[in-house]
């Protein structure tokens, strides 16, 4: 039977959704933090390095795989072998439960867009924070009521996510030619702004000072591969659906060279606005620059609205424009994870694209109310760290089991060089056969060995089992009775032909 599939408007379109699922919040907040710990200017040896070495032929993988076989993560692969489409559920509904707390992330965000105006945190970002917004509890097992100004923003962002969704792809390319390019100007307002304030310098000192002897510690090279995976949108089935509505005679490999080094080209773009406007605060409050900086999440909303409250002038306009800038980067990054999970069941099921879409933003929205409770941000911690320490590094390395081993590396590079202007050699095999699976693999173990010894942050250890390990295992169940579901589409299993 004929596949009529859904298709990009143009190369761009598809170009600018793939930098757009790829550049996110982990850019903004995620990548400088994790560059000053381990090791600052230094860290971009081993972040290049896991680009080159597993970013981009990972990310050349899920572009080939999902062109080649015009599916999302589930059909493509069962399309190869169906015994392993559960991996594909597995895969695209861990995604599921990232974009249920990206979505509350960006609730935040349009709170604090709203409150720039009138600068509302000024002088108290802590409670501002916690109470204002987030209405915290103590811990995870204190749930508390669910927060109005949470629960409006996840409203908005469902809604917005929703609309751009339920027209189809070709309505989502043109969007992303908004919400790509928009993010990235208002990052280099920002960093002109921060690298001319007084202090900026000592605050970039200390984002890129190098120290070269990270390198020697093994925890710098788990946290450039992670960082990478998480930053290109890897392992969740994104790149799969997106590359699936292209025709099968697309670029592959330049289009993965672009996306990956645009999107790390924003990552260093956000670390000049961040550590610029940081260095400023540290010189006004006259204390070293390593006192102001918050990791995680409290670097976007304490310690950056801080320091937007103490500029000598327009503090309303550039917080409005940082905040601005993060909804913009995020909102992309977030319906391409909704996107793949409605490409998987379209690809599987026969239901309007209108309903699936509606149903989809519901549960997500449901779901996200969890994290919207006084203990949200506890349990959104949890899941997030367990999720991308373990989630996306076995979905990875079983990618590259079954493409590398399974389907046969050699036999997808043969598919993927002659559609591709530039081309890949022997080394790509290689990475995707050995050494991508072994890093993975190594990093998997000693992230596994430390958590079982030391329990993850000083939570308890129910929210741990239930946040961490339940949410990261009880999917799988789930996948396989996805993956045993009788196809509604008689079209599921065939292969487009070579
Ligand atoms: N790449 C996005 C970011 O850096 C996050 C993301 C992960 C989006 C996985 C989609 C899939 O913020």
């Amino acid at each position: 039977m004929a596949i009529k599939r859904e298709r990009w408007l143009n190369r761009p379109a598809f170009v600018f959704a793939a930098i757009g699922s790829a550049a996110g919040l982990g850019n903004a907040w995620r990548f400088p933090y994790i560059a000053y710990q381990n090791g600052g200017g230094a860290f971009l040896i081993p972040f290049f390095i896991a680009l080159f070495t597993a970013g981009i032929p990972l990310l050349i993988l899920e572009y080939g795989l999902g062109q080649k076989m015009q599916a999302g993560a589930p059909g493509a692969i069962a399309r190869i072998k169906k015994i392993w489409e559960g991996l594909g559920w597995w895969a695209v509904f861990i995604g599921f439960i990232i974009m249920s707390y990206y979505a509350v992330i960006m609730a935040w965000t349009w709170n604090y867009i709203y409150a720039a105006l009138s600068v509302a945190w000024d002088g108290k970002v802590l409670e501002f924070f916690y109470r204002d917004i987030l209405n915290s509890t103590d811990g995870p097992l204190q749930f508390g009521p669910i927060s109005v100004p949470v629960m409006i923003g996840l409203l908005l962002t469902w809604f917005v996510i929703w609309f751009i969704l339920h027209r189809g792809v070709q309505f989502l390319g043109k969007v992303v030619l908004v919400t790509v390019p928009l993010p990235i100007i208002l990052l280099l307002i920002l960093s002109a702004r921060a690298v001319t304030l007084p202090g900026a310098i000592e605050g970039l000192n200390y984002y890129l000072q190098p120290d070269f002897s990270a390198l020697l510690d093994y925890n710098v090279w788990v946290a450039a591969y992670s960082q990478v995976f998480f930053t290109l949108s890897l392992g969740f089935g994104v790149m799969i659906a997106y590359a699936s509505y292209l025709p099968r005679s697309s670029d592959i490999n330049n289009n993965a060279i672009i996306t990956a080094l645009a999107d790390a080209g924003i990552s260093f773009l956000a670390g000049f606005a961040v550590f610029g406007t940081l260095g400023y605060m540290a010189g006004v409050q006259n204390v070293g620059v390593e006192s102001v900086v918050e990791e995680g999440i409290g670097l976007a909303f304490i310690a950056y609205p801080e320091a937007i409250s103490l500029l000598p002038f327009g503090a309303a306009f550039f917080g409005f424009i940082f905040f601005l800038t993060l909804l913009t980067l995020g909102i992309d990054s977030a319906f391409s994870l909704a996107e793949s999970v409605i490409t998987s069941l379209d690809d599987k099921f026969k239901v309007n694209r209108s309903i699936l879409v509606s149903l989809v933003c519901l549960f997500g929205f449901l779901l996200g109310l969890v994290f919207s409770t006084g203990a949200g941000l506890w349990w959104l911690d949890i899941v997030d760290h367990f999720v991308n320490n373990f989630g996306l590094a076995v979905v990875g390395l079983l990618e590259c089991i079954f493409i590398g081993w399974v389907y046969k590396a050699d036999k997808m590079r043969k598919f993927i060089n002659p559609v591709s202007d530039v081309q890949v050699g022997v080394w790509w095999d290689i990475m995707i056969k050995y050494v991508t699976p072994l890093i993975l693999g190594i990093s998997i173990i000693l992230s596994l060995s430390e958590r079982l010894v030391v329990p993850y942050r000083d939570y308890p250890t129910t929210s741990l089992l239930f946040g961490g390990w339940a949410v990261v295992l009880v999917l799988i169940p789930v996948a396989f009775i996805f993956a045993r579901k009788k196809a509604s589409r008689p079209d599921f299993l065939d292969r487009p032909s070579d």
